[in-house]
């Protein structure tokens, strides 16, 4: 399968484009900084550079072509302000998804979050609470179209396994 990985320079994409490969399928990492085309080629895939936020879905459709699956994995990432959840973790899905329709790629998994899919809790921070509205509108976008679409809702990731907890000891008789 070639399957084409939006943020391929991602924690989550990284990993993916190993295990792809791993597997003989073929990765392709879209990312914006040509700074990272080494580190994507080290894990196996194909590195190219698109900015989605500035990118068409012309564009991005061409980029498509061929493919057998596309995984947004993309994120404004920590630090960022409200206005890049919306242009990112919303724009650049939406701006993914209709890529994917135009390039005739039906499957698409999407890497949202825990707490999508409903309004955030009141008082929550501003800039999480535009990430949640973000995350669950790009879910609602993908949901009404006629894609075989997974949703994907990940709360918090490690880089390493959590070590696992002790058994429970049973008391002595
Ligand atoms: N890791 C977690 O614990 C976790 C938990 C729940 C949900 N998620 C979601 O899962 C997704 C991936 O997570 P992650 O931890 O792998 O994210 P990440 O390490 O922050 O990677 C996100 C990638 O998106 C890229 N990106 C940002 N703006 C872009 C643009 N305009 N065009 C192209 N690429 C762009 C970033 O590139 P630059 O380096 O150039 O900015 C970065 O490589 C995100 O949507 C995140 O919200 C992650």
């Amino acid at each position: 399968m070639r399957v084409v990985i939006a943020g391929g320079h991602g924690k989550i994409a990284l990993l993916l484009e190993r295990l792809l490969a791993e597997r003989g399928d073929q990765a392709v990492g879209l990312i914006r900084n040509p700074a990272h085309v080494a580190d994507v080629q080290q894990a196996s895939a194909e590195a190219v550079v698109c900015d989605l936020e500035t990118a068409s879905a012309d564009d991005v459709a061409v980029l498509l072509s061929g493919a057998d699956a596309v995984v947004f994995a993309a994120g404004a990432g920590a630090g960022s302000g409200a206005p890049r959840k919306d242009s990112v973790d919303r724009a650049a899905s939406v701006l993914m998804a209709d890529a994917a329709e135009r390039a005739g790629v039906r499957r698409f998994v999407q890497i949202s979050s825990m707490g999508a899919g409903r309004p955030p809790r009141p008082g929550s921070d501003e800039v999480w609470a535009a990430y949640i509205t973000a995350k669950t509108a790009a879910e609602a976008d993908l949901r009404a179209r006629d894609l075989d679409w997974t949703v994907v809702r990940p709360g918090g990731l490690r880089r390493s396994p959590v070590a696992p907890s002790p058994a429970p000891t049973s008391p002595r008789s």
